[in-house]
Parts: C-alpha cells; sequence; structure tokens
C-alpha cells in the first residue's frame, strides 16, 4: 500500500548537512500494524514525517496505491493527507486556545463552514473511546500531559482515514493509560486501519505484526 524506496533525508544545522534518513526502504501493507523502533535520535520521527507526507525527502521515491507521491504537487498530497491520513504526534500540537473538544474538532476546521452536528458527535464518540467524556469543555493547560496526549489520539481518529501514523502515542502515559492506548490502536487496526507506530517500549513494539528497526538512519 505504502512503499518508500531508497529515501534520503539531511538537516542543515549551524552550516553541516546531517544525513538523518540514509537510503531507506519501507514497505506498509493495507491493513497491516507496524511498529518502528530504535534510538533516541535515530531517525524514527524523521522517516514518520516521509511516510505520512509531511516531510517531503531529498532523494528517492514514496508511493502510495498507485500514485507516486514524490510526483504530486504540495497541493495534493495535503488533500490526499486530508482524505487518507491520520497522525499521532510525538508532542502533541493542541491549541492551548481551543478547548479539548474544539481540539479534536481541528481536522473538520478546514473551512469557515460550522461543523456539522454529527463531526460534534463524533468528537464526543472519540474523546469517550480515550477516557475524556467528561473533559469536553477544558482548556488544553488544566489537562494532564497524558489527558494532553488523549486529546491528540481522539482528533486523530475523529475522521476515517486509512492509515494511522502514531509517534510514541503512549510516550507520556503511565503503564495503564498507556495500555489502553495500545488497546484501542489494536481495536482500531482490527477495524481494517493500517498502523504505523513509533516506540519505545519493547512490549508494544511487539503488538504490532512486524518490527522495523532503525539505527542512524538505516534499517536493520
Ligand atoms: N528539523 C531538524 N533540523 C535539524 N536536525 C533535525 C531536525 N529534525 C531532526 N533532526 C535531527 O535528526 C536526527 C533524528 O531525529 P528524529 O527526530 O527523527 O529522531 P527520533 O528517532 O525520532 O528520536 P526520539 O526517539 O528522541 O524521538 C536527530 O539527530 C535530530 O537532531
Ligand atoms: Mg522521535
Amino acid at each position: 500500500m505504502l512503499s518508500a524506496r531508497n529515501i534520503t533525508k539531511s538537516f542543515n544545522t549551524d552550516g553541516n548537512v546531517v544525513p538523518v534518513l540514509k537510503e531507506v526502504s519501507v514497505d506498509v501493507g493495507q491493513g497491516e500494524f507496524v511498529s518502528i523502533v530504535g534510538r533516541s535520535g535515530s531517525g524514527k520521527s524523521t522517516l514518520m514525517n516521509v511516510l505520512s507526507t509531511l516531510v517531503r525527502p531529498d532523494d528517492g521515491e514514496l508511493h502510495y496505491h498507485e500514485d507516486n507521491l514524490s510526483a504530486l504537487s504540495d497541493k495534493k498530497l495535503n488533500k490526499l493527507r486530508q482524505s487518507d491520513f491520520s497522525v499521532i504526534f510525538q508532542f502533541h500540537h493542541l491549541l492551548p486556545y481551543l478547548t479539548v473538544l474544539e481540539n479534536t474538532l481541528l481536522p473538520f476546521m478546514q473551512s469557515m463552514k460550522p461543523v456539522h452536528k454529527s463531526s460534534v458527535e463524533k468528537a464526543h464518540e472519540c474523546l469517550a473511546r480515550v477516557g475524556l467524556a467528561d473533559k469536553a469543555d477544558r482548556l488544553p493547560g488544566n489537562l494532564s500531559g497524558g489527558e494532553q496526549q488523549r486529546v491528540a489520539i481522539a482528533r486523530a481518529l475523529v475522521k476515517s482515514s486509512k492509515v494511522l501514523f502514531a509517534d510514541e502515542p503512549t510516550g507520556s502515559l503511565d503503564k495503564e493509560t498507556g495500555g489502553q492506548i495500545m488497546e484501542l490502536l489494536s481495536e482500531l487496526h482490527g477495524e481494517g486501519l493500517s498502523v504505523v507506530m513509533v516506540t519505545h517500549d519493547p512490549v508494544y513494539a511487539k503488538r504490532a505484526q512486524r518490527i522495523i528497526h532503525i539505527e542512524d538512519g538505516v534499517i536493520v
């Protein structure tokens, strides 16, 4: 379904070009659940951002079904991302001046049109799914780190998509809440969603059907 071939990505820091992904090739099958593991700084988030089309690679090709994403315009990529991909970021990026419910509704707020009632119902449903039904009207600043992370997860679930990219979705959660989130991801996978998850936790990594190890920008 998703196929990355010989992806390279470097970052320019203080005038030095630092290679972060070195000829990385990865495939994700339709309906597959893969996890990406590796040490801090090995390139996991960068790979995730390339796969979810948020970052364009310097070189290499990315295919999604029959589309060559490397050849698509930013506008077409945005459209594809909106319709097919959901992303849970490592750092959750909630907007501090919007309530929990409004943050969850963000994927529907891309135009000036009012949000449909059914979307609001879906948002409440997703908040309930992550255990935040009673906190819909709070501001993120009044939530714990783990609760904020769960809002970010609800936001990723609110629109139906085909692939979920989750970068350390349990990173700031205690064991019990992390376990619940993993249950939720497994459930979504069971419902047909393809899942690509970065994790530091070897137990959670094993929930996936396949584990991709990355070391210093190379799949090992
Ligand atoms: N925008 C950027 N500009 C410069 N360097 C960057 C940028 N993004 C990432 N890097 C560097 O690329 C390397 C890989 O970063 P990345 O975030 O992909 O690692 P990671 O495997 O996700 O680490 P962690 O487990 O700590 O989240 C790091 O050395 C990081 O400093
Ligand atoms: Mg990371």
